[in-house]
C-alpha cells in the first residue's frame, strides 16, 4: 500500500512517530516504544539534536571510541573515532602504539586552498569576455567586502578569481573559478555566499557593458557552488623506521615483511579493484575522526576519491618504499576541515572531541586525521600480509554475534574462553551456543 501524506513536517515528533508506526508496522506500539527509548531524557539536549535536521524522530547511535597513544609530530594525542565497524578503533590503537615506539607520525600541510565556481553560459567573443572579467574583477572583491571582512581579519578571504573557457566541453560554457583561504572554518557558507555575490556582479555588470552586444549581455548563470574537490588543500602523513626495527611479535622477519608490504602497496597503486578496498581502509580512520569532530564526511569522501583518480586511473592514496635500509610509508590526501562553525560548537560530543584533541586549528586537525588514516592503512596491510584480517576482525565481531544470539553472561564467558584458542566464525559460535543451551 502506498501512502502519501501532506503536512508531515508540521506534525509533532510523537505524531510523526505514530504515523510511521501505524503506516508501516504491524506492531505500532513496539515501534513507538523503540523510537522513544532513544530520546534523550534531557529535553534541552534532545531539542538541540532534533533541530539539526528536518523531521527528526529519534537519535541514531554510533559508538564513539578512542585510540590513545598517537604520537604526531612529537605530541601525544588520544583520537576520538565515531564508527560502527568492529575492528577499526582497535586497529588504530594498535598501530598508534606500534609507531609510538618507532618515532611516531610526521605530518605536514602542503596547502589549504579551497575552491568555488560560478558556472555560466555566454554566447559571443571569448576575448571580449576575458577583457570584461578583468575589468570588473575589483568589483568581485569590493562587492563582497562586507562579509569577507571578518575572514580577512583572521588571515583568510578570496585568493583569486579567474575565467575559465570550457566551451570545448559544453557550448558557451565558462566558469568563474575562485580560490579561497578559510582558515579554521570549513568555509562552505562563506564560499557559497561569495560565489552568489560574484554571480550577481557578473550579471549586473554585463548588462552595463558597452562593449557587449545584446546577445553577449545576456549571460546565463547556471549555478554558483563550492567544489568539494580540493587538490590544493592537502596534507601529508608519514611513518618511517629502520627495516630491522619493524620486528614485533607478529613480524619475525622484518626484511621479508617490508618487501611484502611494499609489494602490497604497489598492487594498490596499479590495480583499481584493490585500490578501492585499500583506500576504504584509510577512510575507516579518516571518516571516524571526521564524524567525531563534526565535519562533513560526504564532502571528504567525494574529494578524496576524486584525488585518488587524478591521474585518470583510480589508485592508492598511500605509498611505501624501502631505501637504504629505511622503511617509509606515506599518505597525501585533500581534507577541507573546520574546527570552528558548523556543528563544532553545537554538538556536545563534537566539542568534547575537539577539546580532547587540544582544540586544534583546522590545519592541526588535517594532520591528526591524515595520521589516523595512515595508521589504519598500516594496520590493515600489516594484518593482510601476515596473519590475514579475519582473525582480528572476527574476534572483535564476536560481541555482535553474541548480542544477536542474546547470549547470557555465562554463555558469553564460555564462548569467549572457547574462542581464545579457536577460530571465530558465525557458524561456530551458533553451534557452541546451541550445544551450551542443550546441556543446561
Ligand atoms: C576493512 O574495513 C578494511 C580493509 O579491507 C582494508 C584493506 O583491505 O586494506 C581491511
Amino acid at each position: 500500500m502506498n501512502k502519501f501524506i501532506s503536512g508531515f513536517s508540521k506534525l509533532s515528533k510523537l505524531e510523526k512517530i505514530k504515523w510511521i508506526a501505524n503506516t508501516y508496522f504491524s506492531t505500532p506500539e513496539e515501534v513507538e516504544a523503540l523510537l522513544t527509548t532513544y530520546w534523550n531524557a534531557d529535553e534541552k539536549l534532545q531539542l538541540l539534536h532534533d533541530e539539526f535536521v528536518e523531521n527528526t524522530i529519534t537519535n541514531f547511535y554510533l559508538p564513539l571510541g578512542v585510540a590513545p597513544n598517537f604520537l604526531i609530530n612529537d605530541t601525544v594525542y588520544t583520537i576520538p573515532m565515531a564508527i560502527e565497524e568492529s575492528s577499526v578503533v582497535a586497529a588504530a590503537a594498535k598501530s598508534a602504539k606500534y609507531w609510538s615506539d618507532r618515532g611516531g607520525f610526521k605530518t605536514s600541510i602542503i596547502g589549504t586552498e579551497k575552491i568555488g565556481q560560478v558556472h555560466f553560459l555566454f554566447s559571443g567573443s571569448s576575448q571580449k569576455l576575458q577583457q570584461f572579467i578583468q575589468s570588473i574583477k575589483p568589483l568581485f572583491y569590493s562587492n563582497t567586502d562586507h562579509f569577507t571582512i571578518n575572514m580577512q581579519k583572521r588571515g583568510g578571504g578570496i585568493l583569486d578569481i579567474i575565467l575559465k573557457d570550457k566551451t570545448d566541453l559544453v557550448p558557451n560554457y565558462y566558469q568563474l573559478h575562485a580560490t579561497f583561504e578559510t582558515k579554521d572554518s570549513m568555509g562552505a557558507n562563506f564560499i557559497n555566499t561569495c560565489l552568489e555575490e560574484f554571480s550577481k556582479t557578473l550579471l549586473s555588470q554585463a548588462e552595463l557593458c558597452t562593449d557587449f552586444s545584446e546577445d553577449e549581455k545576456n549571460i546565463q548563470v547556471i549555478m554558483s557552488i563550492l567544489s568539494n574537490y580540493v587538490p590544493n588543500c592537502l596534507v601529508r602523513a608519514e611513518v618511517s623506521c629502520k627495516v630491522e626495527d619493524l620486528a614485533d611479535s607478529t613480524i619475525k622477519n622484518p626484511q621479508e615483511f617490508a618487501e611484502k608490504f611494499v609489494r602490497a602497496i604497489q598492487i594498490a597503486e596499479v590495480e583499481p579493484y584493490r585500490a578501492v578496498t585499500h583506500n576504504k581502509g584509510i577512510m575507516n580512520g579518516v571518516d571516524s575522526v571526521i564524524l567525531a569532530t563534526g565535519n562533513d564526511f560526504r564532502a571528504i569522501e567525494a574529494g578524496v576519491h576524486a584525488y585518488a583518480s587524478r591521474s585518470g586511473k583510480y589508485s592508492s592514496l598511500s605509498h611505501a618504499k624501502v631505501e637504504n635500509g629505511i622503511f617509509t610509508m606515506w599518505l597525501e590526501i585533500p581534507l577541507a576541515l573546520g574546527t570552528v562553525g558548523g556543528l563544532t560548537s553545537l554538538h556536545p560530543l563534537v566539542k568534547f572531541s575537539l577539546e580532547m584533541l587540544k582544540k586544534p586549528s583546522a590545519q592541526q586537525l588535517m594532520q591528526i586525521v591524515a595520521a589516523t588514516g595512515l595508521a589504519q592503512n598500516f594496520a590493515a596491510i600489516k594484518s593482510l600480509t601476515t596473519t590475514g584480517i579475519q582473525a582480528g576482525h572476527m574476534k572483535m565481531h564476536l560481541n555482535n554475534i553474541l548480542n544477536q544470539l542474546e547470549a547470557s553472561d555465562d554463555e558469553r564467558t564460555e564462548v569467549r574462553n572457547h574462542f581464545k584458542s579457536n577460530t571465530v566464525t558465525h557458524a561456530a559460535v551458533v553451534e557452541l551456543i546451541k550445544k551450551t543451551r542443550n546441556t543446561i
